[in-house]
């Protein structure tokens, strides 16, 4: 049985692009997924970044643009709403579109970077602009800004990923919402919270890869399984 919510000392949301999918965000796999329209070897690897920045510029404009026009949906604000009134929430995601933060989460780890950074190929310069698209691709120093996000083949940032794994091993509580659990190390952060004694529910209309390992499931969209715990 699952306890009511605040009775969890330490709450660890860990989201995924199904939590913004209501928002209007695509998600990356499944039906309309951004990997199903285009090749991520061509659009989110270093090396197509290195072969042509401006291609893969191209396609994170759209992104930009896609995202520009989203706002966080009713899950978003439930989660930030939540952390204003409990002692310690805390987002851990995988998604680079900062609707949790627009919702007003403030503890939050992005593991795989934000859109809305860039951070040049030579200096490591770290910019941030909401501008969509981003027109100026270079940075002061001449050298091309690639955007702030990890791609395939890129490691986490070593930061980040530190502190999510902390946390997971201290929480007492992991919700899951929208991820396919297919990408790694991500999908194994859960994981190690279990390994700790906490309790795990894991937010999906579909079954997942990772769905065996939950000890609740809530089957449904983020918003409507947000409200049934949360609202
Ligand atoms: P995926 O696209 O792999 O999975 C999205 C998940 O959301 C699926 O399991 C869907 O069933 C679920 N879903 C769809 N609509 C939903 C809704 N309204 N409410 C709740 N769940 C819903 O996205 P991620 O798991 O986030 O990495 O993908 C992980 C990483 O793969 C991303 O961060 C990205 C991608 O390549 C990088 O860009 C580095």
């Amino acid at each position: 049985m699952l306890r009511r919510l605040t009775s969890y000392k330490r709450i660890v949301f860990f989201t995924g692009a199904g939590m913004s999918a209501e928002s209007g965000v695509p998600t990356f796999r499944g039906k309309g997924g951004i990997w199903k329209k285009y090749d991520y070897k061509s659009y989110a690897t270093q090396r197509a970044f290195d072969r042509a920045p401006e291609k893969v510029w191209d396609f994170h404009n759209l992104r930009r643009d896609a995202v520009a026009q989203c706002t966080p949906n009713k899950g978003h604000r439930l989660i930030a709403e939540l952390e204003s009134k409990h002692p310690h929430v805390m987002v851990i995601t995988q998604n680079i579109d900062g609707l949790h933060q627009l919702a007003g989460t403030r503890n939050i780890i992005e593991l795989h970077g934000n859109l809305w950074r860039t951070r040049c190929e030579s200096c490591d310069r770290i910019q941030e602009s909401r501008e969509a698209p981003l027109i100026d691709l270079r940075c002061e120093c001449g050298a091309y800004r690639r955007p702030d996000i990890v791609w395939f083949g890129d490691s986490l940032p070593k930061h980040e990923f530190n502190a999510a794994t902390r946390e997971m091993k201290r929480c007492n509580l992991v919700v899951s919402v929208g991820t396919s659990g297919l990408v790694h190390p991500a999908a194994e952060l859960p994981v190690l919270a279990k390994k700790s004694g906490a309790t795990l529910v894991e937010i999906n209309p579909e079954t997942t890869e990772t769905s065996k390992f939950f000890h609740h499931r809530l089957q449904g969209t983020a918003t409507e399984m947000l409200t049934q715990l949360i609202g």
